[in-house]
């Protein structure tokens, strides 16, 4: 079993260190089983967490000065699954790179495990590299070499013995569910078996962390849910930590735990994805975040003005479930609150870790102490009439 990961005696990390990995993780999970009483134990950060302090980063080329990133502050904990969004050119990858030193910070800390590697030297670089594995969107395989010698790769060029590179190689093809393709080329490959040998020749080298630089776009979508389940299994088995970029919503709210967003290099806001998915408050994440949110019914969007044009005018009600202490809609109050004739015009409900999120559009009578009853609602996180529609039009 791939398990061998945590236990073999040649493994860098120490079986204490993959307690306290785990421990990190259970304490991440609202609802896991918590491991009280480990925590003093382990003073040290634990392997695979990354904290940028102060990083600044530009460029500067014959073409001019890019200030790639500015003033970014972050702490990503050990075994977390963290996801980066943000518009094209916001600084994705530049952050994403300065974690394994593919781009050096111009100002500020990057610790590592609670090393700075900005200082870093070549023989610190290439050990670093060894620790926090990369994956890409377009696989960067050698068409030349097999699925063997791929994966083998990292292992031959760290000067590692053939068994052992043998033994590994079988052990990370398992993992990602290649047995049999050791002798297959790259060009015989579906787009999700390419990932797969991707991501199996960034775990050969055993890192504490994997950067995945938008790594599923490039396939289907019932692949991508294929490859994101393995990177959640692998997180969870090896207690890995993943930073991933992506520009598609829906891979933040099935795997990540944290969410940051990048605006013009900085920081437009970061957090447990249930709560800035649910409540997005920068223009940015609004942006990026409005093809999950569907839009009104075409039929009442277009009629909809924003007062009552007559006294039969119904008010269309926005109410919003953001996670933070969220029930799930008790329709009798919502009856009592809007009266017998409301009706559910559209929902979107969905659960992110455990939290309620989403919203319920209501339409209802706009009477005239509509607005009155709404604002001291108790039902929900947020309750607004957003426009109002002839009622029988
Ligand atoms: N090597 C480089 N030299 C000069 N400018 C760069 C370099 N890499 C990235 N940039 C610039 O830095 C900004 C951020 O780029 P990048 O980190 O690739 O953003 P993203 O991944 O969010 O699209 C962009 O304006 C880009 O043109
Ligand atoms: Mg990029």
């Amino acid at each position: 079993m791939s398990l061998a990961f945590l236990g073999g005696a040649d493994h860098p990390i120490s079986e204490t260190g993959a307690v306290a990995r785990h421990h990190a993780k259970s304490e991440r999970r609202p609802g896991a089983a918590s491991n009280a009483g480990l925590s003093s134990t382990h003073v040290t950060p634990a392997a695979g967490s990354v904290r940028f302090e102060g990083v600044e980063k530009v460029y500067t080329s014959s073409a001019g000065r890019v200030e790639a990133l500015k003033d970014i502050s972050i702490d990503i904990p050990a075994g977390a699954i963290f996801g980066i969004i943000g518009r094209s050119g916001a600084g994705k990858s530049s952050l994403l790179r300065t974690i394994n030193r593919l781009e050096r910070p111009t100002a500020g800390r990057m610790l590592v495990d609670g090393q700075d590697i900005a200082a870093y030297g070549e023989d610190e670089l290439v050990a670093l590299r060894r620790r926090v594995g990369m994956i890409f969107q377009h696989f960067n395989l050698l068409s030349a070499k097999t699925v063997f010698g791929n994966v083998a790769l990292p292992l031959l060029v760290a000067g590692v013995g053939a068994a052992e590179i043998e033994a590994r190689v079988a052990e990370v093809l398992k993992l990602v569910g290649l047995e049999g393709k050791e002798t297959t080329y790259p060009s015989r490959l579906s787009g999700g078996q390419k990932q797969r040998v991707g991501i199996a020749r960034a775990l050969v080298s055993r890192p504490e962390i994997l950067l995945c630089d938008e790594a599923t776009s490039a396939l289907d979508p019932e692949t991508t849910l294929s490859i994101l389940s393995l990177l959640k299994d692998i997180n969870r088995r090896l207690g890995l930590t993943i930073v991933l970029i992506t520009h598609e919503m829906s891979v933040i709210r099935e795997i990540c735990d944290e969410v940051l967003v990048l605006e013009a290099g900085r920081i437009a806001e970061t957090g447990p994805v249930w709560k800035v998915f649910g409540n997005p408050r920068h223009d940015a994440t609004q942006a990026l975040l409005a093809p999950l949110t569907r839009g009104l019914p075409e039929e009442i969007a277009s009629r909809m003005t924003p007062n009552p044009v007559d006294d039969a005018s119904l008010a269309i009600i926005e109410f919003a479930y953001t996670g933070e202490g969220g029930r799930e809609p008790d329709l009798a109050r919502l009856v009592a609150l809007l009266g017998p004739e409301a009706r559910i015009v559209q929902s979107q409900l969905d659960r992110i870790d455990g939290h309620l999120s989403g919203r319920l559009i209501v339409s209802a009578p706009a009477s005239g102490d509509l607005p009155s009853r709404l604002s001291g609602q108790d039902l929900v996180n947020a309750a607004r009439i957003i426009g109002y529609v002839p009622a029988n039009a």
